[in-house]
């Protein structure tokens, strides 16, 4: 099915970066429009990489159409086997390391043909043939590596986006039950990387999933001048973003406990969400590290007055402790000794 342009929503990339959420509930009866799958791999593939080099592939699967369904679905970890079998389809996105080897030179030659690469900037074809290429080419495949899953990453991150726009859910899964499990299933040789696995569908969740998940605050993220002095956001900028859709209402928007619940009868599975324990929840709504709006202030509230909450197993606190000590970790912070 193909589409117009006057089909295609206009949401602001403001508004997508808004309504982006990780979704992990999908209906299972919809199947995102190839169009829309299109519009999604093309953001992909026009995010910036470093001397064009195009490191980043996918791999699109519909468990309707693929073989190897079985063996895919044996490599995701657990707690994704149900978000799997309910999208609509999953994309493996890949690194290919050889394109920094092989593609180096090519990828300067388009920038140049393209009126990019300029001598304004100091571009010659001598140096860039008998030093900056062969400099890149010499890398080791471990710092290329770093160097091009961060590409990925960007790609990645332009496609969910777009997704976002288009009304798609999407959600990044980790496929760590079987270490190697999808190169081998797919045959990958040991240049191509598998970075990151993927759901997409239509969300059978509110598009909102409960509210806007929240993070640390602005100004324990960014830095002005120097590390360690907060880079201040503004709060009337806040607002006018807000007016925009970028900045949503925090989690848990009201009735979304009662929403998953009503998600776990339709489906059959365990209702309830997880808990953490009452000391570390107190802790938690103290830090101030953490932008908690009302709503997810009032929902620990609420579970510490419901009770029942378990304790760390007391093995896990020297795990814990052991874990932390090696990084150099507050441990009293986190273990509340
Ligand atoms: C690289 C990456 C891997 C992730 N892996 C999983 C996963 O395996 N399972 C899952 O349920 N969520 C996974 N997530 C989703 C995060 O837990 C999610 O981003 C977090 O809940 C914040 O919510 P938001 O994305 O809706 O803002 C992953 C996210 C990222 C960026």
């Amino acid at each position: 099915m193909s589409v117009s342009a006057a089909e295609i929503p206009d949401t602001s990339v403001l508004q997508s970066i808004g309504d982006r959420r990780s979704i992990r509930y999908f209906d299972p009866e919809k199947k995102v429009e190839d169009w829309k799958l299109q519009a999604f791999l093309q953001a992909g593939r026009l995010s910036s990489c470093q001397g064009n080099i195009n490191a980043t592939e996918a791999i699109v699967v519909q468990r309707e159409t693929c073989d190897l369904w079985d063996e895919i679905e044996e490599c995701v970890s657990g707690f994704n086997v149900q978000i799997i079998n309910q999208s609509s389809h999953l994309i493996f996105w890949l690194t290919n390391l050889n394109a920094w080897y092989g593609r180096a030179n090519d990828g300067l030659s388009t920038l140049a043909l393209s009126g990019a690469l300029t001598k304004f900037h100091g571009w010659n074809y001598e140096f860039t043939m008998t030093q900056t290429v062969p400099r890149l080419m010499s890398f080791p495949t471990e710092r290329t590596e770093n160097l091009l899953r961060f590409e990925t990453g960007l790609a990645v991150g332009n496609a969910i986006l777009a997704g976002s726009g288009l009304g798609l859910g999407s959600i990044l899964i980790a496929f760590g039950r079987k270490p190697g499990g999808i190169e081998k299933a797919f045959g990958l040789g040991p240049h191509l990387k598998l970075t990151w696995g993927q759901a997409i569908g239509y969300p059978k969740e509110d598009a909102k999933a409960g509210g806007q998940r929240p993070r640390l605050k602005f100004e324990k993220l960014f830095h002005k001048d120097e590390y360690g002095t907060p880079l201040m956001p503004d709060p009337a900028v806040d607002d006018a973003l807000r007016e925009k859709g970028m900045l949503q209402e925090q989690a848990p928007l009201p009735g979304r406990m009662e929403e998953l619940d009503a998600l776990a009868s339709e489906f059959g599975r365990e209702p309830g969400v997880v808990s953490w324990p009452e000391r570390e929840v107190k802790r938690l709504m103290n830090d101030e590290d953490w932008d908690f709006g009302p709503n997810i202030r009032a929902r620990a509230e609420q579970v510490i007055a419901e009770g029942g909450l378990p304790d760390y197993p007391e093995e896990m606190k020297e795990t814990f402790r052991k874990l932390m000590e090696e990084h150099n970790l507050d441990v009293k912070k986190y273990l509340g000794e």
